[in-house]
């Protein structure tokens, strides 16, 4: 099936393992331009190359960012390249007791899981309603 995505460029957060690295297989089946993301260069470099391996005719490159941490979502924010569909995929949890939970903790988890869409979206969006 053609979903028409040949040539789009695509941000994944989260996406050197599980569901996000999924996703960005069925999108470079597509022909998207894919753009990985994960807490470290190096993970970010493994998941490329794994890529690369099934896709060797497809653009694949990331940029890594530890989204709990203010400064590099910033650095991210930064040097993002035209995206044209953004995933907020990334998202983390923790199953310890509610009773020992500290409030850092509760933060790590915001910041992770919804500040890490609403700062992409604001950046993005705006272009992406320009293009309809
Ligand atoms: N799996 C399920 O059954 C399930 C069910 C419902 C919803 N979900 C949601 O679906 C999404 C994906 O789940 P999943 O199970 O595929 O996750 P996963 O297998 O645990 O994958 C986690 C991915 O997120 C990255 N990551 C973790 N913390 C990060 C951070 N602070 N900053 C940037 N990247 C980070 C990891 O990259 P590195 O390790 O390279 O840093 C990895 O690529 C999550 O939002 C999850 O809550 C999952």
């Amino acid at each position: 099936m053609d979903l028409e995505l040949k040539e789009k460029t695509v941000f994944i957060t989260g996406s050197t393992a599980g569901i996000g690295f999924a996703t960005a297989k069925a999108l470079l089946s597509e022909g998207a331009i894919v753009i990985i993301n994960g807490r470290t260069s190096t993970s970010v470099e493994a998941a490329i190359n794994r890529l690369e391996q099934a896709f060797p005719n497809e653009t694949i490159t990331g940029l890594s960012a530890d989204f709990s941490k203010q400064n590099e979502v910033n650095s991210l924010l930064e040097n993002l390249p035209k995206i044209d569909i953004l995933i907020n995929n990334v998202g983390v949890y923790s199953s310890g007791s509610f009773f020992k939970t500290e409030d850092a903790e509760w933060y790590r988890q915001f910041e992770v899981n919804v500040m890490s869409g609403v700062r992409l979206s604001r950046i993005i969006l705006p272009s992406m309603l320009a293009n309809n």
